[in-house]
């Protein structure tokens, strides 16, 4: 296993992916497992923010302590990435909020970009890509290649669930990119969906389809 790729062992994550997946979880609560999920998976993939040395003054002294020194973009692929924003962007408010729109052609399975509103120059050093599913890996490569041409060099793909074909694509091509997610699963069936994995995550999340 690739040093960059980081899937959650932590029992909360366990229970709640579980929950995500059965079939019976209505769209209400599945929008809160998908938020609940990323805060979780957010955390460690903020774990290594680079920090600058702060001295701040309690009520009865000194103290040290750090300040983070680094602006972080959380980058949802649109539709499905957006119910991951909210938790995250929660614990680090000072991030910035950039929005991709890409979709799988369903037919072809390629991806197709058809949202970006970047600025000309980066405004900030780390993005955390946000998308609940990994599935051909199409998607978040071409998330990636679009932020590398911003001109990002940090850039990490936060994940919930990743089928084997999508982690070996976007670590071929990306091989700086580190993954933070909650399960890898067995494979791709014909239309491309992960299995077992929880169905259309976009779907699940919005009522649709
Ligand atoms: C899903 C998912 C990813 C993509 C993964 O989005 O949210 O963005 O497919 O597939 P890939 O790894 O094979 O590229 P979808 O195309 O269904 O769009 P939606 O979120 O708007 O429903």
């Amino acid at each position: 296993m690739s040093d960059n790729l980081h899937v959650s062992d932590h029992a909360l994550v366990k229970h709640k992916l579980t929950l995500l997946r059965d079939t019976t979880t209505e769209h209400k609560k599945f929008r809160e497992l998908i938020r609940e999920l990323a805060m979780l998976l957010g955390y460690e993939a903020m774990a290594d923010l680079k920090l600058a040395e702060y001295a701040v003054k309690t009520p009865l002294a000194e103290a040290p302590g750090y300040i983070l020194q680094e602006d972080v973009g959380l980058v949802p692929i649109l539709r499905a990435g957006l119910g991951m924003v909210d938790g995250i962007h929660e614990m680090n408010p000072g991030a910035q909020v950039w929005h991709l729109g890409i979709y799988r052609d369903e037919h072809t399975l390629r991806p197709v970009s058809y949202y970006n509103k970047l600025p000309v120059e980066p405004t900030v050093q780390v993005c955390l890509i946000l998308d609940p599913m990994l599935a051909t890996g199409g998607s978040a490569t071409a998330a990636v290649d679009i932020l590398k041409a911003w001109g990002v060099k940090r850039i990490k793909f936060v994940g919930l669930i990743a089928a084997p074909e999508g982690i070996k694509t976007l670590t071929k091509a990306h091989p700086d990119v580190q993954l933070y997610l909650a399960a890898v699963d067995d494979h791709l069936n014909e239309y491309g969906f992960i299995v077992p994995g929880l169905g259309d995550a976009g779907d699940r999340q919005f009522g649709t389809g």
